[in-house]
C-alpha cells in the first residue's frame, strides 16, 4: 500500500518523538511491503519562528492532500515564552486548533488503559485499581468553548473577557454516534458526561445523545455530571468504557484518564471527521523543560502511529504488530524515566524506538 503522511514534529520533545514513531513505521512498511512517503510541515512556535504564524495555509494544503497526518506536540512554557505575547490566534496552539478545524476532525479518541506492567506507575490505591481499566474518551473537537466568538474590553472601566460556548445539534449529533459507534466495538456502554444542570449547551447534549441513543439499544448509557465524573476517575475508573463528551470537558477529563494509566507518555490519540484522513498525536504536550535531553517517553506517538494504521490505512495486522511490540518492550522490563521503577531497565528516547522496531 502506498500512503502518503504528513509529519508535524512541531516543538519541545515533539521532533524526538516523532522521529521514534517513524523508525517503527519504517520498519513496518520494510517488513509488510509498504511504501510510506513523508512530507513534513512546521506547526506551531517553530512555524510562528519561521513564517511568523502557528500555522502557513501553504502547510495545511500539504496536510489536507496526504492521507494522514502524524503530530508530535506544539507550544512551550506559556508565561515566559516569545511566542505567548501575542494574539491568541498567532499562539502555538492556535496552529493545532486551525488544522483541526481545516481538516474538520471533529470527533478526538482518546484511550486510557491501564498495562499490568504499569501497575506501580499508578497513582491509584490497588483496590482502587481492581482489575485494571480499559476506557475511551471521546471528545468532541471542532466546537464549543475552543472555537466560539471571544473578545477582551473594558466595560465600565474594569477589564472584561468573553468566551462563547456554543454547540448546534448537528454537531452533538455527529459526535454521539462516534461515541456509540466505537462503544459497538467495545463494551457498549457510553457515559455521556455534561453540565446540564447549569448549561443550556449541556441540556441540548442530552437530549441530542438521547436521540441517537434511541438507534443503539444494545447500548447501556448514562448522563454524568462533569464534575462527578472527575470524581468517579480517581474513584472507579473501571466502570467506565466510552466516555462521550464536548470539548473542554474532554481536554481536561483526558488529561486525567490519562493520568491514572501511570503516564501520560503513554497514551495516544486519533481525530477523525467524516473521511478517512485523520490526525494522530500523542496526548501528551510538548514537555519543554525535557526536551533535547532524549529521555521523553516516545509510546505514545508510536502507539498514535499505530492507531494511523488502524484508522486511516485500514492495516489492522501492521496495528496489531506495534501494539503487540510496545508490550513486548514493557514485558522485557524496559521504561524510559516517566514510567521508570525499581528493578526495570531504564532506557532513552532513541532506545526505547530501537526496540520496539526491532520487536515489530
Ligand atoms: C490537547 C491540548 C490542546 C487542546 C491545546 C494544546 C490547544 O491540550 O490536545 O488536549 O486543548 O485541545
Ligand atoms: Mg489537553
Amino acid at each position: 500500500m502506498d500512503c502518503k503522511i504528513t509529519l508535524i514534529p512541531g516543538d519541545g520533545i515533539g521532533p524526538e518523538i516523532v522521529r521514534e514513531a517513524k523508525k517503527v513505521l519504517d520498519r513496518i512498511a520494510e517488513k509488510y511491503g509498504h511504501k510510506f512517503d513523508y512530507t513534513k510541515i512546521l506547526m506551531g512556535g517553530c512555524s510562528i519562528d519561521e513564517y511568523g504564524v502557528p500555522l502557513t495555509d501553504e502547510a495545511v494544503a500539504i496536510a489536507k492532500a496526504s492521507d494522514a497526518v502524524l503530530l508530535g506536540a506544539v507550544g512551550g512554557n506559556v508565561g515566559n515564552s516569545k511566542w505567548y505575547d501575542v494574539a491568541p490566534n498567532l499562539r502555538p496552539e492556535a496552529g493545532l486548533l486551525k488544522i483541526r478545524k481545516e481538516l474538520e476532525l471533529f470527533a478526538n479518541i482518546r484511550p486510557a488503559y491501564l498495562y499490568k506492567e504499569l501497575q506501580d506507575a499508578c497513582p491509584l490505591k490497588p483496590e482502587i485499581i481492581g482489575d485494571g481499566f480499559d476506557m475511551v474518551i471521546m471528545r468532541e473537537l471542532t466546537g464549543g468553548l475552543y472555537f466560539g466568538k471571544r473578545h477582551t474590553e473594558e466595560v465600565d472601566g474594569v477589564m472584561t473577557a468573553t468566551d462563547t460556548l456554543t454547540y448546534n445539534e448537528d454537531e452533538i449529533r455527529r459526535i454521539a454516534i462516534k461515541g456509540f459507534e466505537i462503544a459497538m466495538k467495545r463494551r457498549k456502554k457510553v457515559t455521556s458526561v455534561d453540565k446540564a444542570n447549569v448549561l443550556d449547551s449541556s441540556r441540548l447534549w442530552r437530549k441530542v445523545v438521547k436521540e441517537v441513543a434511541a438507534d443503539y439499544p444494545e447500548v447501556e448509557v448514562t448522563d454524568m455530571l462533569v464534575d462527578n465524573c472527575a470524581m468517579q476517575l480517581v474513584m472507579n475508573p473501571g466502570q467506565f468504557d466510552v466516555i462521550l463528551t464536548e470539548n473542554m470537558f474532554g481536554d481536561i477529563l483526558s488529561d486525567e484518564a490519562s493520568m491514572i494509566t501511570g503516564s501520560i507518555g503513554m497514551l495516544s490519540s486519533a481525530s477523525l471527521g467524516k473521511t478517512k484522513l485523520g490526525l494522530y498525536e500523542p496526548s501528551h504536550g510538548s514537555a519543554p523543560d525535557i526536551a533535547g535531553k532524549d529521555i521523553a517517553n516516545p509510546i505514545a506517538t508510536i502507539l498514535s502511529a499505530a492507531m494511523m494504521l488502524r484508522y486511516s490505512f485500514d492495516l489492522d495486522k501492521e496495528a496489531d504488530a506495534i501494539e503487540a511490540a510496545v508490550a513486548q518492550v514493557l514485558k522485557e522490563g524496559y521504561r524510559t524515566v516517566d514510567i521508570m521503577s525499581e528493578g526495570m531497565t531504564q532506557c532513552s528516547t532513541t532506545k526505547m524506538g530501537d526496540l520496539i522496531a526491532e520487536r515489530v
